[in-house]
């Protein structure tokens, strides 16, 4: 039976994914490197200093800056990410979310949120939800980021559920990847391409449904 409801942040709650994106286009622009959005997906869920990585190597760029170096390269998009959501308010929920987070209280299912993001709980906040979560992941104490399904273990556990009892929520490949590596049934939010490998999958947060999902869960047979 589903009893909790583990979430992702960036690009499910709130469309923050747009955000990092922007932020580090303006990285790359400064630093001579060009990437589009098909580029893009692969950086969704993946920390900070892994995307930064990522766009080097894209780049051809891995060597030509030191540790010191891309550390402050990741400071500087953050501090660019930081004025993009410095206006963040309730009216940036996506469509649904609201309800649907209410009506799984309603429903005495409990939420953990599952990001990657260490500015998860300030964005959680200035949404106005961070009263109906009741746990969130510290992503500084994970040893392996998503595609490992670590975070997603640890929100479970520290709902006191195990992994089948709960639904992992994602719009990214590698977290889609790490839900189902922690055996929860997963949901995805995106295009059917990307999210081939969720159990299921809708376009927009619109479309997600209470009772479609803890139905469609019910019948997984993992
Ligand atoms: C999420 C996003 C990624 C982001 C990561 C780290 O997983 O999907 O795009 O890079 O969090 O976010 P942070 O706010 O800590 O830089
Ligand atoms: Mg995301």
């Amino acid at each position: 039976m589903i009893k909790g409801f583990v979430f992702d942040l960036d690009g499910v709650l709130t469309d923050t994914a747009e955000y990092h994106y922007l932020a580090w286009q303006e990285l790359g622009g400064k630093m001579g490197i060009a990437f589009d959005r098909v580029f893009n997906e692969q950086l969704k869920g993946i920390s900070r200093m892994d995307s930064l990585e990522r766009i080097l190597k894209y780049g051809n760029k891995s060597r030509a800056y030191t540790e010191d170096e891309k550390i402050a390269l990741a400071n500087e998009k953050n501090e660019d990410y930081k004025k993009l959501i410095t206006n963040i308010s309730p009216a940036d929920l996506l469509p649904g979310i609201s309800e649907l987070l209410k009506e799984l209280k309603a429903a005495d299912i409990q939420l953990a949120l599952a990001s990657a993001s260490k500015n998860g709980p300030i964005i959680l906040k200035r949404l106005g939800i961070e009263n109906l979560f009741d746990t969130i992941v510290d992503p500084a104490c994970l040893t392996h980021g998503k595609p490992d399904p670590e975070i997603f273990i640890k929100g479970a556990e520290q709902l006191g559920l195990r992994p089948d009892e709960c639904v992992g929520v994602e719009d990214a490949e590698a977290g889609i990847e790490a839900i189902n590596a922690a055996g929860m049934f997963s949901v995805g939010v995106g295009s059917k391409e990307s999210m081939k490998a969720a159990d299921l999958f809708v376009t927009d947060t619109s479309e997600l449904n209470v009772r479609d999902i803890l139905t469609a869960a019910a019948n997984w047979s993992h």
